[in-house]
């Protein structure tokens, strides 16, 4: 079961189906998605296949992204969290990536690194993993910078569906 993490300002929780209409909201906003194949999405039936996509997640591989709520307000600002890759990405199969994505309109606050640590904690020191994966297009400099501020190590440049891409690793220290 995906536990619940609380952070200074965010919560973090499993995403629900109720949460369709604010991650619809995010993901429809073309400056979201400018570097993840530039395809912001247009209909509900998308958002609601994601949501179900990430719930079997958690039952099949125990882990999947969290919704990142705002503790202020109970807001749904965005997903955050690992993700346990069953596909082969970069030459790398059956690894823990981390990822988020936010509303833009809560850029710019901390959140996302706020957010990202806390799942890299649990990673590392709760579910003991030996090493945690990240990826970003080479050309977003905000993910980049969430991801050094977090000591992830950069690897090595790679095509991801013909965009340049950096691949960075961080490992557990214990
Ligand atoms: C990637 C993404 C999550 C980064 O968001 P972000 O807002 O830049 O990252 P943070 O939430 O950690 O905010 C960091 C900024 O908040 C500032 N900030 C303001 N108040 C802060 C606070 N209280 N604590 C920490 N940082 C604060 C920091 O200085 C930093 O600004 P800087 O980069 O100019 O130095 C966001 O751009 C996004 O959702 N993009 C679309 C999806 C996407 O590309 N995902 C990544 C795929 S690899």
């Amino acid at each position: 079961m995906q536990p619940t993490i609380k952070t200074e300002r965010l919560i973090l929780r499993e995403i629900l189906p109720e949460d369709e209409a604010t991650m619809f909201e995010m993901d429809s906003d073309p400056e979201v998605h400018k570097y993840l194949g530039n395809d912001p999405v247009k209909d509900m039936e998308r958002i609601r296949n994601a949501i179900q996509f990430i719930r079997k997640q958690y039952s099949e591989n125990g882990i999947g992204r969290w919704a990142v709520i705002k503790k202020d307000t109970n807001e749904f600002i965005g997903w955050c969290g690992l993700k346990y890759f069953t596909e082969t990405i970069n030459n790398h199969i059956h690894i823990y990536d981390l990822g988020y994505r936010f509303s833009k309109k809560h850029w710019g606050k901390g959140y996302a690194t706020e957010a990202a640590r806390a799942c890299m904690d649990y990673g590392l020191n709760k579910m003991n993993l030996k090493e945690i994966y990240a990826m970003t297009d080479s050309r977003n400099l905000n993910s980049n910078k969430v991801l050094k501020k977090l000591g992830f190590r950069f690897i090595e440049k790679f095509d991801y569906d013909g965009d340049e891409s950096d691949w960075f690793k961080i490992e557990q220290t214990k």
